[in-house]
């Protein structure tokens, strides 16, 4: 089938082959003419799927729950979200918070950050209540994950309008713990504040099954009693903050209780709280994979293990997908909750030159909607887009670079048809494959390729025969910039595919 299309397609340009002296000498079929590479190519590998038994091994071991130290000052601002675990090992990362020292007194520590948006003490809605104020009754305060801060509140009368003002001032908290801590020193004594209610804050919802610390500490010396807790209530934000999409990605799918599964998997990082911002961070400055580049997609969602919120998994793929590979529900005791998908947003539009779909099977052009292709003056066709899978690296597109009939060794240019929509003085990262393996070794040793940005060369590839290879460069922007690849001397020509810019 194969052969007899080309041989079709020789007679038609059998007029072209003919000038081109280099070609022939060489009894080289070019691209024009749809001649076979000299090694067939091989296609990528779509990579390995989700690990998830991984990450349940992982969420059954991690502890990321905490509740306000004995003698830890409030009003801290809340931690950075940390990775607690990437890719199964533990990072060793743990939020520090100060403690207050005996004698030192107390102090007020920062605020809370920014709002999201203003919020009254309507916007909460009690989650379960505490068990009495009567001499004889005792409580325990909520021991659990994306713990944020704390604060005293008045403690003249059972202050929950303060408590939920103070979560509102607190950037990504959605719930509030109010209790009485009784026998704790440093509050009864040092703590301006002279109050003894405290109010923790967190950045996830739980439940009453997490009132499990009961105090039990010695802080007076002994004999004095040990520290107990009284009247914990639980309020959580009636509408779960919706997060922010970070900058450089597009929301896909969410919130849902399935975790994707799908291929291009690169591994997983445990995060301290639901960060998506923290999540794109760790997809952005995740290694390139060998074989499919850099990470193009993210799925963050909460693992809910025997009804408890225990962490939060982000885990990254090079390959974008959407809500329909999301069919992990979870395994055993784990529950998937508040999934959610973000893909980075590649602002080469059309990098795979897949747009170009003149014919069904081998067709080639200068230019088409989305690229541009341009020789220099007395060059043909140095720098063409082609329709025909076997040129392709993925689908069926792929750009050229040489002249596509191999009637001059002149460079072409490559260009995208419009100015990237980039913003100023923000870093990006170019990333293409390019083939430089279609003549064989020896008429491919002179293969060429620089990626000129705004103009100015910020790559120079002297490759020689090689089959598809990923390169990368960053690069800052000064918006609506422009990028281009030039090169190609037939016969040692170079395919180009499936380039992006990705925002670091
Ligand atoms: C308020 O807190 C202070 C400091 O811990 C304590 O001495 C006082 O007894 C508390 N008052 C009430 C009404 O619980």
């Amino acid at each position: 089938m194969l052969a007899f299309s080309r041989l079709c397609t020789l007679v038609t340009f059998a007029a072209l082959v003919s000038g081109a002296v280099v070609v022939r000498q060489n009894e080289i079929v070019p691209p024009a003419s749809q001649g076979a590479p000299a090694v067939e190519v091989s296609v990528p590998e779509e990579g390995r799927t989700t690990d998830s038994g991984a990450i349940v091994e992982a969420a059954q071991s991690v502890d990321q729950k905490e509740t306000p130290g004995v003698d830890e000052l409030p009003n801290q601002p809340p931690p950075e979200t940390l990775p607690t675990v990437v890719d199964g090992r533990r990072t060793g990362r743990r939020t520090t918070r100060r403690t207050r020292t005996r004698g030192s007194g107390g102090g007020r520590g920062g605020s809370g950050g920014p709002r999201n948006r203003p919020r009254a003490v309507e916007d909460y809605v009690q989650i379960f209540a505490g068990t009495g104020t009567g001499p004889t009754d005792r409580d325990a305060s909520i021991h659990g994950t994306a713990y944020l801060t704390y604060t005293l509140v008045n403690n003249a009368t059972y202050n929950v309008e303060a408590c939920l003002d103070f979560c509102s001032s607190v950037s990504r908290c959605v719930f509030a713990n109010l209790y009485y801590e009784f026998n704790n020193y440093g509050l009864d004594f040092e703590a301006s504040e002279q109050s003894n209610l405290k109010c923790a804050v967190y950045a996830d919802v739980h439940t009453a099954a997490e009132k499990t610390n009961f105090g039990n500490q010695q802080s007076y010396p002994p004999p004095a009693p040990l520290i107990h807790i009284q009247q914990s209530g639980g309020w959580a934000l009636r509408d779960l903050v919706e997060p922010n999409v970070p900058e450089g990605y597009e929301y896909v799918f969410g919130p849902i209780d399935f975790a994707n599964n799908a291929a291009g998997y690169m591994g997983f990082a445990f995060l301290s709280t639901y960060d998506v911002d923290a999540c794109a961070h760790e997809c952005n400055q995740r290694g390139a994979d060998a074989v499919g580049g850099s990470c193009k997609f993210f799925n963050i969602w909460r693992a809910v293990v025997d009804g408890n919120p225990t962490t939060y998994t982000c885990s990254m793929y090079f390959q974008t997908t959407d809500e329909s590979t999301a069919t992990n529900g979870g395994q055993g005791s784990l529950e998937v909750t508040y999934s959610r998908g973000y893909r980075r947003i590649n602002y080469v539009i059309d990098g795979g030159f897949e747009g170009y779909q003149d014919c069904s099977d081998f067709c080639f052009t200068t230019s088409y909607a989305n690229w541009v292709g341009t020789s220099p003056p007395g060059g043909t066709l140095d720098a063409t887009i082609f329709h025909f899978q076997p040129y392709a690296r993925t689908g069926t597109g792929a750009a050229l670079l040489g002249s596509a009939t191999g009637v001059d060794n002149l460079q072409g240019t490559m260009s995208p048809a419009a100015a990237l929509n980039t913003v100023a003085g923000r870093q990006y990262k170019i990333e293409f494959y390019q083939s430089s393996a279609f003549s064989g070794p020896t008429l491919e040793a002179g293969s060429r390729i620089d990626v000129l940005w705004n103009g100015n060369l910020v790559l120079e590839l002297r490759p020689g025969f090689t089959q598809w290879e990923r390169h990368s460069v960053d690069v800052t922007a000064v918006g609506g910039d422009t990028l281009a690849f030039y090169g190609g001397a037939a016969p040692a020509w170079s395919f180009i595919d499936d380039v992006s810019a990705y925002l670091l």
